[in-house]
């Protein structure tokens, strides 16, 4: 089966670190298990950015998803592409963390607006998500909600009481 990589963004309907990114994360470790499929969702402010692989189908049914989701608005497709490659995320269904814009080297957006992504910039995001990833899983992240080092899935809803 084709799977694909997606990269988008939106804008949380709530606070930075809200419990309800907990019901997300809890929502997205059940699904995405039994639907193969492999992601990290990170929070820059009032921003979601997620990137996800696995089979084209499930991602399009997901994307349909969240699409219907209230709790985000104004999703932005950034990267959606065909791949052969491994996920970088390896087995995890989610993992959650928090950057700064800094580190993913846009400014942030301003009230009412949005600071516009090229194409490069979506890249580098993709990439940056990637070596935060795999920094994470060989030494440990800085934020207490993301994922350790070889944490199976069930460890980590567990560690988050999440179970
Ligand atoms: C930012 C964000 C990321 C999400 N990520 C996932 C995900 O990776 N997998 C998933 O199944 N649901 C995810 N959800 C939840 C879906 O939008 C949806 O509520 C869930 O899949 C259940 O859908 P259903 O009620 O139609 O069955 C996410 C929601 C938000 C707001």
């Amino acid at each position: 089966m084709p799977q694909s990589r997606i990269l988008y963004r939106s804008l949380s309907k709530h606070a930075d670190f809200d419990p309800s990114d907990l019901d997300i994360l809890r929502t997205s470790l059940v699904n995405n298990v039994a639907q193969g499929i492999t992601g990290f969702l990170v929070r820059a402010e009032a921003e979601f950015y997620q990137a996800l692989q696995g089979e084209t189908e499930a991602l399009v049914n997901l994307i349909g998803r969240l699409s219907a989701d209230e709790r985000h608005s104004d999703i932005e497709i950034l990267l959606f592409r065909n791949t052969d490659a491994p996920s970088p995320f390896e087995s995890w269904a989610m993992s959650y963390d928090q950057f700064g814009f800094s580190n993913i080297g846009i400014a942030p957006s301003l009230p009412g607006t949005r600071t516009p992504i090229s194409k490069e910039d979506s890249e580098r995001i993709w990439n940056h998500m990637e070596s935060v990833a795999s920094a994470d899983a060989a030494f440990g992240p800085a934020f207490a909600y993301a994922r350790l080092p070889g944490e199976t899935d069930l460890a980590y809803a567990k560690r988050l009481h999440l179970g």
